[in-house]
């Protein structure tokens, strides 16, 4: 047997180190903070990830841009990456158990090998069988694709060096062990050291590796969390268990804009890509149905068309509810307040539901217009023309605010034929009309009680 390493326990909140676990750390009091970690310090992880030894360069020898990429072909997930799998880097992919990640490692994989050659797929979760099963419903047969049950990182090194693939994944990075740390897989010190040594030997061998990893609702201690520093990307894989459609987003990315996501929807023969969510998001919207609105969400540098939903019922309770799915609970009573008391809504005896259709979830001011618009219409019983659009941000004085990339939404709205956008007046005033939105009838509107006009 090999001799255990050294180890020590580490503050993770001020750095104090002691030599045995402790519930709270005795310098800066604060609980569960310690955790343990390898003595030696990792100096190698520096210099790894530089790549070869390190020398001062010009700056102006410095060429940017160029790292060497390789496409998926899956687009969604091209885009999200930054344009491609680039060599050597480390991607960890998070998400709630259940949405998805395996299976769309696994269609990666499929792409990877048919196009570049050998893929090894690492599963501490499921047996190769199992695997086998999955493979056969996303009619994956790659031939170059290689699948290892293995929760020993050195034996999945091992494995590794010798199979010399274009690509790893390891799914789950909790499942994975080192023998030198005698905690137990998926804590804290072992996801990190094995992490790390993952790193190094993506940049030694420029190997890009994918890292799964399960996310807790809390964010989890073990979670990726404790990773996202190490990694050069993470991205999320978001979108709710009862709905098709998921989200892949980038939250770091050493290589690529975070600013993108990439949508798939589930199906029965794996994940699809959707080249227009919008559509999506819109195909089941009732005709002139009171309480539904069109609003205009930007998801990264995307924007998505969605519906919002409102039902106002009167109500025999002191406290009327006020419900929401999918926009901010407090942004919403916050905007029946605005209601009430600027445009005069007696909305007090009457419960409020919210819901943004699809199971997305929205968390953009933009949107405030489009709850306010929901809620007046189901109150007053007179559907919103099913042909417009409606973006704004709303103060507490009532007013409309100004919203970021007016004209790159109406050019999407545009484009699935809606007709009419009420906005706010700063962004018309602002706006060039463009061939892209030459055609939309923009109304643009200074307080709610304005937009209450336009509307109705
Ligand atoms: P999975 O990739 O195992 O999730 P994760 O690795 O994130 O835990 O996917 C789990 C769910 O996806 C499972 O409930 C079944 C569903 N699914 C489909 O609907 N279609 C498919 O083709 C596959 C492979 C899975
Ligand atoms: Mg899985």
């Amino acid at each position: 047997m090999k001799a255990k390493v050294k180890t020590v326990y580490v503050c993770q909140s001020c750095g104090s180190q002691s030599p045995r676990w402790m519930g709270k750390c005795p310098d800066c009091n604060q609980w569960n903070t310690l955790v343990e970690e390898r003595v030696e310090k990792q100096k190698d992880i520096g210099a790894a990830k530089r790549g070869k030894g390190s020398e001062p360069l010009a700056l102006n020898e410095i060429t940017i841009g160029d790292e060497d990429r390789f496409v998926t072909k899956i687009g969604e997930l091209d885009r999200v990456l930054g344009g491609g799998i680039v060599t050597g880097s480390v991607v960890l992919i998070g998400g709630d158990p259940g949405i998805g990640k395996s299976t769309l490692v696994l269609q990666m994989l499929k792409q990877v090998s048919e196009l570049r050659g050998k893929a090894l797929y690492v599963s501490g979760e499921e047996s190769p069988a199992q695997i086998k099963m999955r493979a056969q419903r996303l009619g994956v047969k790659a031939e170059n694709l290689y699948v290892l049950a293995e929760t020993s990182l050195d034996e999945i090194l091992r494995a590794a060096d010798e199979l010399q693939p274009q690509v790893i994944v390891i799914d789950s990075v909790q499942t994975v062990y080192t023998s030198e740390l005698p905690s137990a897989p998926g804590s804290v010190g072992q996801v990190r050291e094995v992490s790390g040594r993952l790193m190094i030997h993506a940049k030694k061998t420029g190997i890009p590796t994918f890292l799964i990893g399960h996310v807790t609702k809390d964010g989890a201690i073990a979670g990726p969390r404790v990773l996202e520093h190490i990694v050069d990307t993470v991205l999320y894989f978001e979108g709710d268990r009862g709905h098709a459609f998921r989200i892949l987003r980038a939250v770091k990315n050493r290589f690529g804009s975070t600013n993108e996501i990439g949508v798939f929807e589930m199906k029965e023969s794996g994940l699809a890509e959707v080249a227009n969510p919008s559509e999506m998001f819109l195909a089941e919207r009732p005709k002139d149905a009171t309480g539904s609105v069109v609003v205009s969400s930007l998801e990264g540098s995307r924007p998505i068309l969605a519906e919002l939903q409102a039902l106002v019922t009167p109500t025999k309770m002191t406290m009327p509810r006020r419900t929401s799915i999918g926009v901010d609970y407090n942004r919403v009573s916050l905007l029946i307040a605005v209601l009430e008391k600027r445009v005069g809504m007696h909305l007090m005896g009457m419960d409020v539901f919210v819901n943004v259709v699809g199971g997305l979830k929205i968390d953009e001011p933009a949107v405030d217009l489009g709850i306010i618009a929901a809620v007046a219409s189901s109150f007053r019983e007179k559907p919103i023309n099913s042909n417009t659009v409606v973006m704004g941000e709303v103060g507490l004085a009532g007013e409309v605010r100004a919203i970021s990339q007016a004209e790159l939404r109406l050019k999407d709205a545009a484009k699935l034929g809606f007709t009419r956008c009420i906005l706010p007046m700063v962004n018309v005033e602002k706006l060039e009309k463009t061939a892209g939105i030459s055609k939309m009838q923009l109304m643009g509107v200074r307080t709610v009680d304005e937009a209450m006009g336009r509307l109705f």
